[in-house]
């Protein structure tokens, strides 16, 4: 039986260089380019994933489709979406550096990213916010229709009490 890969044509695998600049800004998926450092140094003392080991976090960000915000050479920004990229994505992990806020970076960040051509179509688009659901509903995001019907486990500490992940 032929593999997984050799089963779908390069077309439906994600190849395609996605690059967005706006003044000196740019935004691009490149896995390369991120400043794995940079945004570790971020995640790890935000208030949603606080503790994240380095390690862990390179392994999500392998399993994801990732948008990093650069000015020149420095990362300022970044998002996360976790998905299968056909029916289902979960954005997570969204920050734009304090210095920079309020410059519109954020909604150009999520603009960018729904354009992306690896999540057109997509089913059901999700996240998680404490306090910014006025940025996101701007963008479609509306409060869960039907929350009765999710489920969840959730393991918030799991950072802190498994620091060696
Ligand atoms: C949220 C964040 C990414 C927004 O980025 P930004 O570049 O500062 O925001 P923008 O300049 O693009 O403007 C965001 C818009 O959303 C609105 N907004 C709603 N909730 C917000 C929130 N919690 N934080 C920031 N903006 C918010 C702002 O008022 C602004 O609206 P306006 O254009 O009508 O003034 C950034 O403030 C950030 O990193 N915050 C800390 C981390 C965080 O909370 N991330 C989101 C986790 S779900």
């Amino acid at each position: 039986m032929a593999g997984l890969r050799s089963r779908f044509s390069v077309d439906t695998m994600i190849v395609s260089e996605f690059k967005r600049v706006r003044g000196q800004y740019e935004i691009t998926t490149d896995p390369d380019r991120i400043d794995l450092d940079a945004v570790h140094a971020y995640l790890t003392r935000s208030y949603w994933a606080e503790g994240i080991s380095k390690d862990l976090l390179t392994k999500a960000i392998a399993g994801s489709l990732c948008f990093s915000l650069f000015d020149g050479g420095r990362q300022v920004g970044f998002a996360r979406v976790v998905t299968d990229r056909a029916t289902f994505a979960y954005l997570c992990d969204v920050y734009v550096l304090e210095e920079y806020s309020g410059r519109g970076l954020g909604k150009w960040l999520i603009e960018e990213l729904q354009s992306h051509p690896d999540l057109q179509g997509i089913r059901r688009f999700v996240l998680v916010t404490r306090d910014a659901h006025g940025l996101y509903a701007r963008f479609g995001f509306q409060p869960l229709q039907n929350p009765g019907g999710y489920m969840e486990i959730v393991r918030p500490d799991i950072y802190k009490l498994a620091p060696e992940r």
